[in-house]
């Protein structure tokens, strides 16, 4: 552990064992330098307390990515919160309310919305013991509710803007889009891409949507999709999932998702270079959800204020297309680079 904290960067790591549960209760704290640290809440099991806790580190790190980037007032954080294989409803119950009474105990330290294995009504069971620190909550007066469709927005923002780069214009008919995960993000992005006429493809872990198919979207089988020619393959589900291998099958030009932390290591991104696979850093296109719904329950956004920001990830991604060009280093790289300033100037402004 000790290891991983020196190489995260992160400012502290709030770690609490659920005794009633057998549940390991991780936030994140990685920067407050632009702001409150804020991030989703993960909750699944993990093979290991190391996984859970590797993951808690590097998701709030792209949280703090994210934010930079989109020049959001907000720092990262991120709260991943392991649990045993089976939870009863009752248990599970009491695992949120003690988690949320964690949340509250901060302060403010941690501000929190939803993540994968987090619904509706358990934001909302937190948000009775953390009422002023959890966002999308049901119901609420001025809540915006559910974060999945900015977050779509911003994808195809971002989409758009990868087509822009290839071949001068962002018309998206019956160009072939791939969607890894028909979830709260993938659904709400295969919607739109197909409204946009785009021919698209997509695979998912459950069975396919009826909705998405009679639309015209095309489900090809979870192993068969990495091979699939595409233009644009869109990354949608759990991270982790460009390595060695899954690289050496992609037959696309771009990769342009909203899953976290999509590249296994930076030997990755070197693979996807070689292949002449332009990749758009996934803390760069999937901001959108974070930031609108922030944005709407902090500041009041307008649905014009809304639309603005999510333009803005497309013309920041295509700032990145152009800058990593300019000086021949990847597109992470040149994401970081923006990152780094913004965090540098907040610190000079201090
Ligand atoms: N799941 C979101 C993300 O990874 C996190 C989030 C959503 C945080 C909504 C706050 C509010 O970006």
């Amino acid at each position: 552990m000790q290891v991983y904290l020196k190489d995260w960067g992160g400012e502290q790591l709030i770690s609490c064992f659920d005794q009633p549960t057998g549940s390991l209760i991780l936030i994140g704290i990685h920067s407050s330098i632009l702001g409150p640290a804020t991030g989703g809440t993960r909750m699944m099991s993990y093979a290991s307390d190391d996984l859970a806790i590797s993951d808690c580190l590097r998701l709030s790190k792209s949280m703090t990515y994210k934010f930079a980037l989109a020049d959001f007032p907000r720092g990262g954080g991120k709260a991943v919160i392991s649990i045993p294989a089976s939870l009863s409803d009752k248990d599970r119950k009491g695992l949120l309310k003690r988690y949320g009474q964690l949340v509250n105990k901060l302060n403010g330290l941690f501000y929190t919305g939803p993540d994968i294995g987090i619904s509706q009504d358990d934001l909302e069971e937190i948000g009775k013991y953390a009422p002023n620190y959890v966002f999308c909550k049901t119901n609420n007066q001025g809540q915006a509710n559910h974060s999945g469709e900015a977050t779509a927005l911003g994808v195809l923002s971002a989409i758009k803007s990868t087509i822009w780069h290839l071949y001068s214009n962002d018309e998206l008919e019956n160009k072939v889009i791939l969607v890894q995960g028909a979830g709260s993000v993938g659904h709400a992005l295969i919607l739109l891409l197909l409204e946009e006429k785009a021919s698209v493809l997509f695979t998912d872990i459950k069975p396919p949507s009826k909705i998405l198919i009679d639309k015209g979207a095309q489900f090809v089988a979870p192993e068969e999709i990495f091979k699939q020619e595409c233009i644009v393959f869109s990354p949608c589900a759990q991270g982790g999932i460009l390595d060695n291998e899954t690289i050496k099958q992609l037959n696309c030009k771009a990769v342009v998702g909203a899953a976290n932390n999509q590249l296994v290591n930076d030997e990755a991104l070197e693979l996807l270079r070689e292949k002449d696979i332009l990749y758009a850093p996934d803390f760069a296109v999937n901001i959108g959800g974070a930031m609108v719904v922030t944005g709407i329950e902090t500041f009041n956004w307008s649905n014009e204020k809304v639309s603005a920001e999510i333009e803005k990830i497309g013309s920041t991604l295509e700032l990145i297309y152009d800058s990593a060009e300019e000086k021949n280093i990847s597109t992470v790289d040149a994401a970081l680079e923006i990152v780094r300033n913004r965090l540098q100037q907040k610190v000079y402004d201090l």
